[in-house]
């Protein structure tokens, strides 16, 4: 039902926006898009550590960006193969242990509030076992980058081509919380596929890149 009239919505403007299109060649965009967008997460997770100071790489995280249309958020189990060992960040264990040696004791164990919220949704406790009280549940991150339902954005033939995160999603290495760093406007796809200098960024411009409007829409 509502996808039918969805059709019939979008084909209506289409017809209108072609007309737009071949007076405004490719200058156009929608007014109210999400740019800057940057809404909280239900875990303070730093692109800026993990990717920039740790220099884990995009795609350990993000793998579905080479295979499948959705890069994908990756599951609380990958952040446990570091986060089983590592449980609040080194200065803080470093300064415990001065401390617990300069009174002479031992070392109390310190969990970052934060990961907490993350051994939770795995169902375990302080010490990583398994707390019956508590029912795991994913991690509800929030969503970013959206585009609408009309429009097929597959990261695969992008990613195959070698056109770098960075060129579309901006320095997210050095953002503390992601955001929307491109406008995700149809004049900004068609911008790059056409290979103009506006596309310029770390991925450049391409030319010859479809501008077939089946090939972006339902
Ligand atoms: C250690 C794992 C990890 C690494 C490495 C990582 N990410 Fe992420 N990424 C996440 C998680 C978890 C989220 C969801 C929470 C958030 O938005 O911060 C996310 C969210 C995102 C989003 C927003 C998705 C949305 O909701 O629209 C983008 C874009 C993104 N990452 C790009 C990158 C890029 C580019 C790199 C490399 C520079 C990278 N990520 C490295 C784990 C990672
Ligand atoms: C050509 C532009 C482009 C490139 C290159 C690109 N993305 Fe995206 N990415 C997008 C768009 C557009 C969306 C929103 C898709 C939607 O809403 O259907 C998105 C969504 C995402 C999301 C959240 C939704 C999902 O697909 O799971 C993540 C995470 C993400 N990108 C990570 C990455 C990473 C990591 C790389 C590099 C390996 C990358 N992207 C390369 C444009 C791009
Ligand atoms: C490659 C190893 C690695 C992976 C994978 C990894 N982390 Fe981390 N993370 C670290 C290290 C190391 C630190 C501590 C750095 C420091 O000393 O401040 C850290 C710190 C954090 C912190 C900050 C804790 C605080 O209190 O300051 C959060 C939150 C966090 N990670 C969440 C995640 C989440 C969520 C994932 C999975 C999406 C993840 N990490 C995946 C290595 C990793
Ligand atoms: C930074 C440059 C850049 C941006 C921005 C960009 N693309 Fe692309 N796109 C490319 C490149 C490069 C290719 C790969 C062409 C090839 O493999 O020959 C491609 C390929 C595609 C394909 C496959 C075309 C085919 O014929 O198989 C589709 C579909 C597509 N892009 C949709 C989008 C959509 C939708 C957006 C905007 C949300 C977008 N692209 C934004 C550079 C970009
Ligand atoms: C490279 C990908 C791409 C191509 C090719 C493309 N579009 Fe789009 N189109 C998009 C994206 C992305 C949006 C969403 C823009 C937004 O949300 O601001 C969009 C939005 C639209 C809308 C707006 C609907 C609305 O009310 O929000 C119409 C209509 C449309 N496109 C028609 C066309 C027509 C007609 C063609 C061929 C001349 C075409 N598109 C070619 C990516 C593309």
């Amino acid at each position: 039902m509502i996808k039918g009239k969805h059709i019939t919505v979008f084909l209506l403007v289409a017809v209108a926006l072609s007309l737009l299109l071949a007076f405004s060649a490719g200058e156009f965009r929608l007014p109210g898009n999400d740019q800057g967008y940057e809404p909280p997460q239900p875990i303070a997770f730093s692109h800026r550590l993990h990717a920039g100071e740790l220099e884990v790489p995009c795609l350990y995280c993000h793998s579905g960006a080479r295979k499948s249309r959705n890069a994908g958020i990756p599951p609380a189990q990958l952040c446990m193969n570091c986060h089983k060992s590592v449980q609040a960040p080194f200065a803080q264990v470093r300064a415990e242990a001065a401390a617990a040696e300069k009174e002479k004791r031992k070392p109390g164990k310190i969990v970052s509030p934060e990961l907490r919220k993350l051994y939770t949704a795995l169902g375990l406790d302080d010490s990583l076992s398994k707390d019956p009280s508590v029912t795991p549940a994913p991690v509800a991150w929030r969503r970013v980058h959206n585009l609408p339902d009309f429009v097929y954005f597959d990261h695969r033939p992008h990613t195959g081509a070698g056109v770098a995160c960075q060129a579309c999603h901006g320095p997210v290495e050095a953002m503390e919380r992601v955001r929307q760093h491109s406008t995700l406007t149809m004049g900004w796809c068609l911008d790059c596929h056409r290979g103009t200098p506006a596309a310029a960024a770390p991925g450049g411009g391409h030319s010859h890149v479809t501008t077939d409007c089946s090939r972006c829409h339902y």
